[in-house]
């Protein structure tokens, strides 16, 4: 019996040695000391032996698995230490790390967020109306005649349901003059308010899209003039274009200002002499002009004592001549291709 007891300590002790991963060491270890591991039957057949030698026996067997015990976790340290510096061994710290990919605002939100922050930093002060008005707020209010072309279905979305009589159909809003009866309204003067939102017309084109952005400036005081409206119209081409860019205003027509104008930008590529781009250096920006007396009148207030300046161009064709970008589909702006958004 203490012979084989003596044999099964050696052959464990080997095994344990030559284990060369913890999967190998774990298969020794039942091999040796599981439920009908080696030592373990070993160690159920000294209740057969004769009694007096059982003592001897036993202590001889105990330290037999100690020994093996001990051997184990030595074994398994060492194992565990080698698995660990062969993980370390195949990373290979000189080389370039992953970048995690950075997204940043779309392009037009970016357009918003620099043109608020030029007209707040004169005083004016940004304001929200509804995206769905009514039509007396995007039109009548405004001085335009019942039959204007605006009007038509083919221009402007107009919402199905119930006429209210003074107010009209209901609308998505198709522009952002929309908000200026709905200023003079609120009965607070000074007015210097900036409307800056989204606009919806039928048109879907290389140079449309049916969602669109607008801002529009409404400022309304006594003795306001065209100089102040030309100071701020100046102040805006030199922050947002660069000191380079010039604007001019040319009459034109408009419903609810008197007298219209439509401002010119000089253009960025040959600062206004003239170049295939613009040719003749000057690209349209917008509408603007002194509010007509009947939208004075429309919000409350008396147009002999009140006067005031609007202005009001859309986001992303100013966006455009700002970056001298030539995108050939507008549309392509919304269309989520990150391909095309992730150049800016
Ligand atoms: N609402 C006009 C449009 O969408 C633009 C416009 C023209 C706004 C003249 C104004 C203005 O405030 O004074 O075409």
């Amino acid at each position: 019996m203490e012979e084989e007891l003596i044999g099964i300590k050696n052959t464990a002790l080997s095994f344990i040695l030559e284990a060369e991963d913890l999967q190998s060491l774990e298969d020794t270890k039942l091999q040796f000391l599981g439920r009908s591991g080696k030592l373990t039957l070993a160690i159920k057949e000294i209740t057969k032996i004769p009694l007096e030698k059982r003592p001897a026996v036993g202590i001889l067997a105990n330290e037999v698995k100690k020994t093996i015990e001990e051997a184990l976790l030595q074994q398994e340290k060492l194992l565990s230490k080698k698995k660990n510096e062969n993980i370390l061994k195949k990373i290979d710290v000189t080389n370039p790390g992953v970048k995690p990919t950075l997204g940043h605002l779309h392009l037009v939100t970016q357009a918003l967020e620099e043109i608020s922050t030029i007209f707040e930093s004169i005083g004016f002060s940004k304001e929200k109306y509804p995206e769905i008005d009514w039509d007396y707020y995007a039109f009548s209010a405004l001085n335009f005649p019942k039959d204007h072309p605006a009007r038509d279905d083919w221009e402007t979305f107009f919402i199905k349901g119930e006429e209210d009589k003074k107010m009209g159909k209901i609308l998505l809003s198709p522009h952002t003059s929309t908000g200026q009866v709905r200023e003079i309204e609120k009965g607070k003067l000074p007015i210097r308010m900036l409307n800056i939102a989204k606009c919806y017309r039928r048109q879907s084109d290389v140079s449309h899209t049916p969602m669109f952005h607008q801002f529009e400036g409404l400022v309304v005081d006594k003795n306001i003039s065209i100089t102040h409206l030309k100071g701020t119209l100046d102040y805006f081409v030199k922050s947002y274009f660069g000191d380079k860019r010039k604007s001019r205003i040319r009459p034109y027509h408009f419903q609810f200002t008197e007298p219209s104008f439509e401002v010119d930008v000089t253009c960025g590529v040959c600062l206004g002499k003239g170049c295939r781009l613009c040719k003749a250096g000057w690209l349209e920006m917008g509408g603007a002009g002194m509010v007509h007396p009947n939208v004075l009148k429309a919000g409350g207030l008396d147009p002999k004592i009140y006067t005031g300046f609007a202005f009001g161009w859309g986001v992303e064709r100013v966006l455009m001549m700002k970056a001298g970008l030539e995108i050939d589909d507008l549309r392509l702006l919304y269309s989520n291709k990150l391909e095309f958004l992730s150049q800016f």
